[in-house]
């Protein structure tokens, strides 16, 4: 284990009872999850990552590739005594969550996959990070921020979600981004680990998310042996900030079962 590595990233541990671990999405950071951290802690013991180059992670070198992100998940968890737990990732929480069920099946107890895929990156698709690594290192992250805002979120979100993804991106530094970015690119393909999934899954996806969108994630729930889906009517990709209600509806109901 080398230094950077030895650090710990920055995380909320709240509550008492059953623990999840809720993953954030790119390029935010642990505090989108404020709502569901706020709402699951009054009956869970929730604990919530900055991702290392993000939040209040954003000065520990960031990671090169996800698996060492689901690896910060399991050092988290040891640190905090808990052997296994809910898992919830949403995008590129969800990547994490994937490589986490790979590397550390034996502590997952449940598994939520929000608005993400099992699919790595196209030709294109890699193609796209290259430049949006160029951008961020040219001009910064809110440039890069503008840029996603169509794809995070549907036409209907509200003006306060648009002001809050805008700023919750723009103030994570460009180093943290750069390097999620290439993490992603490089993240290899999680659909042949799916039938290997042992636990009970929640699939949730934006009707509107076209980062995610909601084929894959029916692809995904009948691959995974037991695997619900939800599919949050009218909701872009960042369905968590944009339907809140009915995504903590799903997950409650998943959860409590
Ligand atoms: C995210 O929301 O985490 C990103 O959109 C994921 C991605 O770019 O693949």
């Amino acid at each position: 284990m080398n230094d950077n590595q030895a650090k710990l990233p920055a995380f909320v541990d709240e509550g008492q009872g059953d623990p999840i671990v809720l993953l954030h999405a790119f390029p935010l950071d642990g505090t989108m999850w404020d709502n569901e951290r706020i709402a699951l802690s009054q009956s869970r013991r929730v604990v919530v990552p900055d991702l290392r180059g993000f939040g209040r992670s954003g000065k520990l070198p960031p990671p090169g590739s996800l698996d060492e992100h689901a690896d910060d998940v399991a050092r988290i968890m040891d640190h905090l005594g808990i052997e296994r737990a809910a898992v919830a990732g949403l995008s590129m929480g969800g990547y994490i969550a994937f490589a986490f069920a790979r590397r550390h099946p034996h502590r997952l107890v449940r598994l939520v996959l929000a608005d993400t895929r099992s699919a790595p990156d196209s030709v294109d698709g890699r193609r796209g990070r290259d430049e949006n690594i160029a951008l961020v290192r040219s001009e910064g992250v809110p440039p890069l921020v503008e840029r996603l805002l169509p794809k995070l979120l549907s036409p209907k979100a509200s003006p306060e979600v648009v002001t809050r993804v805008r700023a919750l991106g723009g103030r994570q530094t460009a180093e943290g981004v750069g390097a999620a970015l290439a993490a992603m690119r490089d993240r290899p393909d999680a659909t042949p680990i799916l039938p290997g999934i042992a636990v009970p899954s929640l699939i949730i996806v934006g009707e509107a998310d076209s980062i995610s969108p909601p084929t894959e994630a029916r692809a995904m729930a009948t691959a995974i042996p037991e695997a619900e889906l939800a599919v949050i009517a009218g909701a872009g990709h960042l369905t968590n900030l944009e339907a809140p209600a009915a995504f903590m509806a799903a997950m409650l109901k998943f959860l409590d079962r």
